[in-house]
């Protein structure tokens, strides 16, 4: 019989800690129901004791998430431990997730403790935290570059405690595949079967579903992993390519995951769309070119069978190659068909508001794919209050005039305001006009665009990242075939939600 690998995701923790990839609770929340569909047996929500705004974000996600498990980390102390279990109250099955570092490095550098110190600490948070919660995961810090003998003696002296669980980290993505199977082998040996050993790892040195991969071979029952393979420097594990390593490869493995596979596409543009960050082209799995064929031997090759080039099918994955499905005459009902089978579960208002989209952009486009459908419905991810919506705008710019534009904006209660602004090009006046609107004093920290379909009817992805008075970066999104429209339309959105942020 194939033996379950628990996935449990870390994103929104060690993923969310990483530059550029700070949600807010509308956000968090959103993901965390999405990697709810996708079959994540564990959820580590947040680290409760780092921020209001963290603590906030577990107890949410604790109270409305029911069909994962909600972890919550905590440092070994017991101030910590009661801050992530008031965070976690609400669960149906809570997980406290305690760490402490046990190298030599951390030990004497950072922690400034003796090994004694530590094993002490480990005994103390463990016990004390299994009189509040039962199901307790010890994390051992920087395991990889740990003494195994002292090692060993943490974990035995955490199971000892009261942990059933008990996390092995490459915390700096050093350790290489064969050293990861050896550690994972050794604890194993020693530990009792009852206990599940975990695996963590970073992606330093590009390793980190390789190791992962080896720690099941030797014996690990859970992985943890992040969307997208985001996370701290270099990323960690990525959920979406360990998982269908594990899938893909069963015949080495012979184990199996939770995991819905045919979300993972849904859940890694999310997470993208959310984050503003975008997916490398060649990213395995959920990348733009991982099921392209360009060569003409590899194309005629998959013509005639797709497995001389293919060896996960794209559908497997929820990625439904580029098919001209609707058109201008289709209904709001076909695109709820098509938004099902796409593994969209959006509720009846945002139906309404992505089908008057979807028309809108039905009059500029022959066809609407599946691509732009995705697109389409990703704002709706996050649906946030529009203070401020885009009435008009007229653009002026050349090389031999400074580009100026009038941009016309209307408020929540109806009014309208209207302003004039030059800039470095179109784009720079347009983003002044509004600022002259709001009156918000933002400053654009970074502009991306891509294309999102091919041909000459593409829609164009407008990316904005604003800096907001209290330095915290909001990510705004914009859509159209026009690019001028899609870019002010991104930073309003930001703008928007940056209003809504400052009246939570
Ligand atoms: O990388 C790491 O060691 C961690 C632990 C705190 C779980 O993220
Ligand atoms: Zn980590």
């Amino acid at each position: 019989m194939e033996k379950l690998i628990k996935i449990f995701d870390t994103t929104l923790r060690d993923g969310e800690q990483s530059p550029g990839c700070s949600m807010n609770l509308k956000e968090k929340l959103e993901l965390a129901k999405q990697l709810e569909r996708l079959g994540a047996d564990i959820i580590e929500a947040g680290f409760p004791i780092a921020s209001p705004e963290d603590f906030q974000a577990v107890s949410e996600i604790a109270k409305q998430i029911k069909n994962a498990q909600i972890a919550a980390l905590c440092r070994a102390s017991r101030n910590d431990i009661d801050c992530a279990y008031n965070a976690l109250k609400k669960a149906v099955n809570p997980r406290l997730h305690i760490f402490i570092a046990t190298s030599k490095i951390h030990m004497e550098h950072k922690l400034k403790m003796t090994e004694n110190d530590v094993l002490e600490r480990i005994k103390d948070s463990v016990s004390y935290a299994k009189t509040l919660i039962d199901d307790i995961q010890f994390c051992a810090e920087d395991a990889s570059r740990s003494d195994r003998e002292f090692l060993l003696k943490a974990f035995k002296t955490a199971v000892d405690a009261g942990a059933s669980t008990l996390n092995i980290t490459d915390t700096v993505g050093y350790a290489s595949p064969s050293e990861i199977f050896d550690l994972v082998k050794y604890i194993r040996k020693n530990i009792p079967e009852n206990i599940t050993l975990a695996i963590h790892c970073h992606n330093d040195l590009g390793c980190a579903v390789a190791n992962a991969l080896f720690a099941v071979k030797a014996g690990a029952g859970q992985v943890e992993c992040t969307v997208n393979g985001i996370g701290e420097r270099a990323g960690n594990t990525s959920l979406e390519g360990v998982v269908m390593a594990l899938y893909t490869r069963s015949d080495m493995f012979n184990v199996r995951t939770n995991i819905v596979t045919k979300q993972i596409y849904r859940t890694s543009k999310m997470l993208s769309t959310i984050t503003g960050i975008p997916i490398a082209r060649n990213k395995p799995i959920v990348g733009e070119n991982a099921f392209a064929h360009e060569s003409g031997i590899h194309q005629h090759g998959v013509m005639n069978n797709r497995s001389t080039y293919e060896i996960i099918s794209p559908e497997s994955v929820g990625i439904y190659q580029n098919r001209m499905v609707l058109g201008k005459h289709s209904g709001r009902h076909a695109l709820e068909e098509r938004l099902y089978e796409m593994g969209y579960r959006i509720s009846s208002d945002n139906l309404d508001r992505v089908f008057d989209k979807f028309k809108l952009i039905a009059e500029k486009k022959k066809y609407i794919t599946d691509k732009d459908i995705e697109v389409l419905v990703g704002p709706y991810a996050s649906q946030i209050k529009e203070t401020y919506r885009l009435k008009t705008f007229v653009v002026n710019s050349g090389s031999v005039i400074s580009a100026t534009a009038v941009v016309k904006l209307i408020r929540d209660d109806g009014t309208e305001k209207e302003h004039v602004a030059r800039g470095d090009g179109p784009i720079d006046a347009a983003f002044k006009a509004i600022d002259r609107v709001v009156k918000q004093g933002f400053s654009l920290e970074n502009y991306s665009i891509q294309s999102v379909t091919e041909g000459e009817d593409a829609l164009g992805e407008v990316i904005v990242k604003l800096k907001c008075s209290d330095d915290s970066i909001i990510t705004g999104r914009g859509l159209s075939t026009d690019i001028i429209e899609a870019s002010i339309k991104a930073y309003l959105n930001a703008v928007n939600k940056a209003i809504a942020q400052q009246s939570v």
